[in-house]
């Protein structure tokens, strides 16, 4: 069987609240951030789905043991940010994955060439065999980002069948050049826009989620 990129837009009346409100023009930066916390938090929850190694346990109730099922403790979960955007959704991704580790990326977009440059690379040399990583960015636009964030992962032993791409909105020119390097490859986002302009900038969009978030 051929494998293809999978891009799940869960159909959640939450998810799509807090779309709205990341999307409005007029919604302030600390409410931004808000609807960010939220989307990385429910977007993470479905990811998760079938992506949690479990352990089928017995459980001894006050009355008698029965099965159970518990989150494998001892199986490697990540989390790689990719700042600064990325951080917004970490909080919330964090509930879902208390005891992930989180491995900081910094890159930013050149405004002319938009080519990513990186300037935080916090990643270990070699991530343990079977580590799970998800990636957070609230924006998948050109593709140059997520792209150098997946060549540094792989080049350091990650399974790409293990990651799950979060984010909130993702525009083709990424989804393609994810498609043709990692078939197989399962993103979760808020929604899939129409395209991107010539400023690197998504549209419809949410404009710019860093500067959103951080209030610059
Ligand atoms: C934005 C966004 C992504 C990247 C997507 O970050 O958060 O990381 O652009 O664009 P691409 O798919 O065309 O590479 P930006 O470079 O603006 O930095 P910031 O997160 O610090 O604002």
């Amino acid at each position: 069987m051929t494998q293809q990129l999978r891009v799940y837009v869960p159909p959640h009346p939450l998810i799509k609240h807090w779309l709205a409100v990341a999307r409005d023009v007029a919604t302030p930066s600390v409410l931004f951030r808000s609807a960010i916390t939220e989307l990385g938090r429910w977007l993470t929850y479905e990811a998760a789905r079938e992506w949690l190694p479990t352990l089928d346990i017995t459980v001894q109730t006050p009355l008698e043991s029965c099965p159970g099922t518990v989150i494998n403790p001892e199986a490697p979960v990540a989390v790689v940010p990719i700042l600064r955007a990325g951080l917004g959704l970490l909080e919330g991704a964090q509930t879902i994955l208390p005891l992930a580790s989180i491995y900081h990326f910094g890159l930013v977009r050149n405004e002319e060439t938009l080519e990513p440059l990186c300037y935080l690379n916090k990643l270990p040399e070699k991530f343990a065999p079977q580590t799970r990583v998800l990636i957070t960015d609230p924006m998948l636009a050109t593709g140059g980002s997520i792209m150098a964030v997946m060549a540094e992962l792989i080049a350091r032993g990650v399974d790409p069948s293990l990651v799950r791409i979060v984010c909130v909105v993702a525009a083709p020119p990424a989804l393609q050049k994810l498609s043709a390097a990692y078939p197989g490859l399962i993103i979760y986002a808020a929604t899939i826009d129409e395209t991107v302009n010539d400023k690197g900038f998504i549209v419809p969009g949410l404009g710019d989620a860093g500067d959103r978030i951080f209030g610059t």
